[in-house]
């Protein structure tokens, strides 16, 4: 009997008409940023009601550029959820400011607003939260917590593209918002991100903090006054996400039916802790299933369940490690015990195999492998 195919835990879905685009921009003559990435620029703005959006190298350029467009450096505070990806962690530090953690909830993974409220101090000047699917971080409260202290939002929506909050496409409200077009995302232009930004003034201050911080000049020579980043998105990689957005309902959609799925199969064996159910499910984007593993009940380690689920041709992810006990975070004084429930999640969560060339066949057999490993670990 053949083996079944190798089930990875996130992936793209490329079109032959998107391969047949990006061969068109190749033959063009212009492969760097030019009218590819204008074009996705302006679908991006649609996307999100109109507001100004700037198309970057990565989702990690446009947190270091959003954090730079905010004014952020050294002597500053920012506040930032712990179970987090390292980009929160690594640009704030590379901006000079100084990285300050709170825990999240354990359900829904984000950020404990409560606690950014009472870790302001007189040096804080932004909070940068990360949304989690399935459940976005509250923005009313957010935002009101901001007005509030007069500090500045930068949201890591890396994870929800497509999701919406009371009805509007995260990104279309808030301060900066920042996405990810990895390949693992719910939209990919191989490496890339978006930037979204308020205005046409912070529009026009990304273009030198994108692009070698250079100025034209009207003599047609150029200026530097201050050292630019270089992340402005090609037009290959602007090509396929003009594609991918077009697609992204579609994507979106056969995401929630394969979650759904999940639902329905862990439902009557609920070993693992699994994400909030939304009410709201049509609003929602799920690019990743994050479970938490019962790992007081069970007899193997996290690495045991993941290499048999490897030896069985399913691959996970860990979503995410604890930024305060990587080597970098402990630089700042963070140790085990700060934040509990970062921690456990950090301990227990596998994510398990969701993108959109997956089928609900494909689920079931990760929900079979998981609930046969599961249950000889507690034999
Ligand atoms: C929550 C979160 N934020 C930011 C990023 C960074 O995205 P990029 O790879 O586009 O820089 C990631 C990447 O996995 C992420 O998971």
């Amino acid at each position: 009997m053949n083996s079944p195919r190798y089930l990875k835990f996130a992936g793209p879905v490329i079109d032959e008409a998107t391969i047949a685009g990006v061969a068109e921009v190749l033959r063009s003559g212009w492969i760097t940023s030019g009218p590819r990435v204008q074009e996705f620029e302006d679908a991006l703005s649609a996307f999100c009601d109109g507001r100004p959006v700037k198309a970057l190298t990565s989702a990690t350029a446009a947190v270091e550029v959003a954090l730079q467009l905010a004014g952020i450096g050294p002597g500053d505070e920012v506040i930032t959820s712990a179970q987090s990806f390292f980009t929160v962690l690594n640009m704030i530090v590379k901006v000079g400011a100084t990285p300050v953690f709170v825990d999240c909830d354990l359900v829904t993974r984000n950020i404990d607003l409560a606690q950014v409220e009472a870790a302001i101090t007189p040096r804080t000047r932004a909070i940068v939260p990360t949304h989690w699917p399935g459940s976005l971080v509250d923005m009313d409260a957010l935002l009101a917590l901001a007005r509030r202290h007069a500090l500045r939002v930068i949201e890591d929506a890396a994870l929800v593209m497509g999701s919406q909050w009371k009805g509007r496409n995260i990104g279309a409200l808030g301060d900066l918002v920042t996405f990810s077009f990895h390949p693992n995302k719910n939209m990919t232009t191989i490496e890339g991100g978006a930037l979204v930004v308020n205005d046409a003034e912070e529009a026009k201050r990304v273009d030198p903090l994108r692009f070698h911080g250079i100025a034209y000049l009207p003599d047609r020579t150029r200026d530097v006054a201050f050292p630019g980043g270089k992340f402005n998105l090609p037009d290959v990689n602007a090509r396929i996400g003009v594609a991918q957005l077009q697609r992204l309902p579609e994507f979106l959609a056969t995401r929630r039916s394969l979650v759904g799925r999940y639902f329905e199969r862990f439902a009557t064996d609920p070993a693992c802790l699994l994400p909030p159910r939304p009410r709201d499910a049509d609003g929602q984007s799920w690019n990743m299933f994050s479970v938490l593993l019962p790992l007081d009940r069970m007899a193997i380690a996290r690495k045991r369940f993941r290499d048999a689920l490897d030896a069985q041709g399913i691959g996970t992810g860990v979503s995410y490690e604890a930024l305060h006990l990587c080597t970098l975070g402990r630089r700042y004084g963070y140790k085990e015990g700060d934040f509990p429930v970062t921690e456990r999640i950090a301990r227990e969560t596998v994510a398990l195999p969701l993108h959109a060339g997956m089928t609900v066949p494909d689920v079931d057999r990760v929900c079979d492998a998981v609930a046969e490993i599961v249950g000889r670990a507690r034999a």
